[in-house]
């Protein structure tokens, strides 16, 4: 099926034909990119227009086979944890980065902030490891879904039928932004905001009242090849990337629409979201200086 009038320039609970959300590949790539130059030419026309829709995104994003050369200069490892490193801001309507992970580097599980989520292998390998919203915690699309669901039961596929019986299942209260989870951005670039510094290590204390101990549910796991496309929104679930290798590093592309600077992760073992800011790394190929070190500075001149 492809889908000419759904609109991915907007948050996923305002998209003009839900249909189009549990479509996370391609049929077909009958495109061919030549250079990441282009590809952001080609997105940029692409979302110059009103609507634009999930398919032909993903299927552009194929058709660019990847080139070092091309993104090296974008490519910022930290020893520590998974870089993010902006690449264009796609006049406000989307975003593209480029992700570095080291050895063993892996994010937290998180949603998409009611954004569209595209993601490209650009070397290495990466593991997808989705997961189902917990018990608790409902996102906006699926709240547009239910209501539409009200009035008109068929107008959704198959996996939004099952995700509307889960969240009809679920007591809907809403999550705490406060501090309290174990923090899961020692190892990431979603970095907690009021957390930051406090909670992470051995010092960090658990205040999970309403949350029992149950391990978040993992809907798949797959394993991403070089110049493969993936693609999430809420309404497909949760999800957290790892780079399986102990060895080598991988490096992604990832495009974002609306782009987002807080996104909430998630405790494994509760389901308890937090709040937290993303940060990049470097920018257009210059590395973002720390505010602790720009006030360095300009405390010495
Ligand atoms: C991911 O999808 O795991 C990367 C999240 C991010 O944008 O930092």
């Amino acid at each position: 099926m492809d889908v000419d009038n759904a609109n991915c320039k907007v948050k996923v609970s305002q998209c003009t034909d839900m249909e189009v959300l549990p479509i996370e590949k391609p049929l077909k790539i009958d495109v061919e990119i030549t250079g990441l130059e282009r590809l952001i030419e080609e997105l940029h026309r692409v979302f110059s227009r009103d609507y634009v829709n999930v398919q032909e995104v993903q299927k552009l994003m194929a058709g660019y086979k990847s080139n070092p050369k091309d993104w090296s200069k974008y490519a910022k490892f930290d020893r520590f944890r998974y870089t993010r490193n902006l690449v264009d801001a796609g006049n406000g309507a989307f975003n593209i980065m480029i992700l570095c992970w080291g050895p063993g580097h892996a994010s937290a599980i998180h949603d998409h902030a009611d954004s569209h989520c595209f993601m490209k292998l650009l070397s290495g390998n990466l593991d997808e490891v989705r997961y189902e919203w917990p018990d608790n915690v409902q996102p906006e699309v699926m709240k547009v879904l239910k209501n539409n669901n009200k009035s008109r039961r068929k107008c959704c596929s198959e996996s939004q039928d099952a995700m509307l019986d889960k969240v009809s299942k679920q007591n809907v209260n809403c999550q705490s932004d406060s501090c309290g989870d174990k923090c899961q951005s020692d190892s990431c670039q979603i970095e907690s905001d009021s957390c930051q510094n406090e909670c992470c290590g051995e010092e960090c204390h658990s205040e999970d009242e309403g949350y029992d101990i149950k391990d978040m549910k993992v809907r798949g796991r797959s394993r991403m090849e070089l110049n493969d496309v993936c693609y999430i929104n809420d309404a497909l679930g949760l999800h957290r990337v790892e780079n399986p290798s102990h060895v080598d590093g991988a490096v992604s592309l990832h495009l974002y629409c609306p782009p987002f600077d807080s996104c909430r992760i998630f405790d494994a073992r509760t389901g308890k979201p937090t709040e937290v800011k993303v940060t990049f790394w470097s920018m257009y190929g210059k590395k973002i200086k720390r505010v602790i070190e720009a006030n360095t500075v300009s405390d010495s001149q």
